[in-house]
C-alpha cells in the first residue's frame, strides 16, 4: 500500500461477482455509465481502483481476495473492494445516495413524491458519513505520496473533504456523472447536509462535471448555501470557473464524456447480435418501422411518459397503426427500492394496455423487455428508425450517443432537451420536452416521417459528436487537468 500514483474511487466496480449453488464465484462486468468511462484506464497505468462490494458475491469475493481481487476476473484492473458492512451498505446506497441525492440532482421530488427528512433518514446520513470514511480511509493507503486521486458521483460526495484531512499531499478530484440540482431546489436538502455535501467536494482541488449546465448549478449552491465566491477567468477555452471558500480554491471543470466508437462498431457486428437482429425483425414484422428505447428502468428515464406518447401517436394518427413497432427495452434498476419495484411495475401495465387497445392478430404495437441483454441493445440499436431518449433529466445519456454510431440505416433521434446530450447533439436530433407529451407525439411523427437521405446525413454527423470525447480521452484530460492544479489550491 501507499504506492499507486493514481487512485478511482467509485461505488460500482468494474467487476461484479454472483455466488453459485455450489459456493464457487462468477465474474461478471459491473454496469452503467460511469462504469464504461472509467474502464478506459488501461491496466498499465499504475491505477488502483478502490470500489464497494455491492451484493453476496462481491462480499465473499473481497473477502476470499485479500487486498486486491485476482487480475482475471477485471480484465487487468487492481482494484479494491471495499466490504463495507450490509447495514452501512444499504443505507449510504438506497437510502441517501439512491433515494435522496440522486433524487435532488434529477429533480424526481413533485407531490406527492416528497422526500422524508426523518430519525430514519438521519440514521441512515450517519451510514452514509461511515461509507465515505471507509473509502477515504482505503484511499489514504493506496495513495502515493503526491498521487492523483479521481472521486466519482454522488455515493462519495464526502470522500474530498475527508481525504483531504487524512493526506494534505494528495491530489483530489471529484466527478459527477449526474446533472447537479439548481441552488433553489438544491435548498431542499436540510441546511446542515446541504452545507456538508458542498463541503466534502470543495475539498477536492478540482470538482468536474458533464457540462457547462451542471458545473454552473454547483458553482451557483456553493454561493447559495455557503456564500462562497464564485470567480471567473476568461480564457482561450472560455470562462474558467473556480470556488474559493475558507481560503481554498476548487476548481470547476467540464469532461463531456463520449461513445467509445471502435468498441461499439466492432462489438454490434458479432454473431451474437446478427441473431437477436434476425429475431427482433421477426417480432417487428415486414415493412414496419422501429421506434426503439433503451434504459435502466429509472424514473428519470421518462419510459412512462415514452409509452405515453407512443400512445398518442397512434390514436392522433392512425395512419401508423400497423405500420410501427415501438421496441422498448426497460432494464431491472435498483429493485431494492420500492419506487423503482412500482415504476417497473406501472411500465409493464402502460405497455399491456397499448397492445390490449391497439394490437391486432398480427401486429405488437409494443414490444418490451425487461431482462437486461447487451447484445440484444445493439441489435435494436442497428435496426432502429427512431431512437427515444426523453429522460426528466440525465447528466449525459450514453445511449442517445451509442445509437447512432452503430446504426445501419441512420435513425432519428428524439432527445429530451434535459439530458447533458443535447447541449452537444441538439442541432440533429429532434429536442423535446420530456413533460409534454403531446409534444414528444409530435416529434415522434416528424422523426417517423423524416425523409431518408436526410436522415442518414442527420445521423453521420451525430455519430461524429457523439464519439469526439471517447472515454479515454474523458478519463486522460481529467487526469490531466487535475495534474495541472496543485494540492491545496493555486
Ligand atoms: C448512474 C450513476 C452511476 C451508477 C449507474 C448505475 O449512471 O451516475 O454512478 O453506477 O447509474 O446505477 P447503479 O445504482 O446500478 O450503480
Amino acid at each position: 500500500t501507499h504506492s499507486a500514483p493514481i487512485v478511482v474511487a467509485s461505488n460500482r466496480g468494474p467487476v461484479a461477482y454472483k455466488l453459485r449453488e455450489d459456493g464457487s464465484l462468477a465474474a461478471g462486468r459491473g454496469g452503467g455509465g460511469l462504469v464504461s468511462g472509467l474502464s478506459a484506464i488501461g491496466p498499465d497505468a499504475g491505477a488502483v481502483w478502490v470500489c464497494a462490494a455491492m451484493g453476496e458475491g462481491d462480499r465473499e469475493a473481497a473477502r476470499r481476495a485479500g487486498p486486491r481481487l485476482p487480475a482475471s476476473d477485471t480484465a487487468g484492473h487492481r482494484v479494491r473492494m471495499l466490504d463495507i458492512a450490509p447495514d452501512t451498505f444499504a443505507a449510504a446506497y438506497n437510502g441517501v445516495a439512491n433515494s435522496v441525492l440522486w433524487f435532488l440532482h434529477h429533480m424526481l421530488w413533485q407531490t406527492p413524491l416528497e422526500p422524508v427528512f426523518d430519525a430514519e433518514f438521519r440514521a441512515q446520513w450517519a451510514a452514509y458519513e461511515a461509507y465515505n470514511t471507509a473509502f477515504a480511509d482505503a484511499l489514504a493507503e493506496e495513495a502515493a505520496e503526491g498521487a492523483s486521486v479521481l472521486v466519482q458521483d454522488y455515493h462519495l460526495t464526502l470522500v474530498p473533504g475527508l481525504l483531504r484531512e487524512r493526506r494534505p499531499d494528495l491530489r483530489i478530484g471529484h466527478f459527477s456523472h449526474t446533472p447537479w440540482a439548481p441552488p433553489d431546489y438544491y435548498r431542499l436538502l436540510p441546511d446542515d447536509i446541504a452545507e456538508q455535501v458542498l463541503r466534502g467536494v470543495l475539498g477536492g482541488d478540482r470538482a468536474a462535471f458533464l457540462t457547462r449546465r451542471w458545473a454552473e448549478a454547483f458553482a451557483g449552491c456553493c454561493a447559495d448555501v455557503l456564500g462562497a465566491e464564485v470567480v471567473r477567468e476568461d480564457g482561450a477555452g472560455g470562462a474558467a470557473v473556480a470556488v474559493r471558500f475558507e481560503g481554498r480554491t476548487t476548481r470547476l471543470g467540464v469532461h463531456g464524456l463520449g461513445a467509445d466508437g471502435d468498441f461499439l462498431r466492432e462489438r454490434a457486428h458479432r454473431e451474437d447480435v446478427e441473431q437477436r437482429m434476425a429475431v427482433l425483425r421477426e417480432r417487428v414484422g415486414p415493412g414496419r418501422r422501429a421506434i426503439v428505447r433503451v434504459d435502466r428502468t429509472e424514473l428519470s428515464k421518462n419510459i412512462v411518459r415514452g409509452l405515453r406518447a407512443y400512445r398518442r401517436l397512434l390514436e392522433d394518427r392512425p395512419q401508423w397503426r400497423g405500420k410501427v413497432v415501438h421496441i422498448a427495452f426497460a432494464y431491472p434498476s435498483r429493485q431494492d427500492l420500492v419506487v423503482y419495484r412500482h415504476y417497473m411495475a406501472e411500465v409493464a401495465r402502460v405497455a399491456r394496455e397499448i397492445n390490449a387497445a391497439f394490437g391486432t392478430e398480427d401486429w405488437e404495437p409494443v414490444v418490451l423487455h425487461l431482462e437486461d441483454d447487451f447484445p440484444r441493445s445493439l441489435a435494436a440499436y442497428r435496426l432502429a428508425d427512431v431512437a427515444l431518449v426523453n429522460p426528466i433529466r440525465d447528466g449525459m445519456n450514453l445511449v442517445a450517443k451509442e445509437v447512432p454510431v452503430v446504426s445501419d440505416r441512420g435513425c432519428a433521434l428524439v432527445l429530451s432537451r434535459e439530458a447533458g446530450a443535447a447541449a452537444e447533439l441538439g442541432d440533429d436530433a429532434i429536442t423535446v420536452n420530456p413533460y409534454d407529451v403531446e409534444a414528444t407525439a409530435r416529434a415522434l411523427h416528424e422523426a417517423l416521417s423524416m425523409d431518408p437521405a436526410e436522415r442518414a446525413e442527420r445521423t453521420k454527423r451525430l455519430a461524429s459528436a457523439a464519439t469526439a470525447l471517447s472515454p479515454a480521452r474523458w478519463f486522460v484530460d481529467q487526469l490531466a487537468a487535475l495534474e495541472r492544479s496543485g494540492p491545496g489550491g493555486d
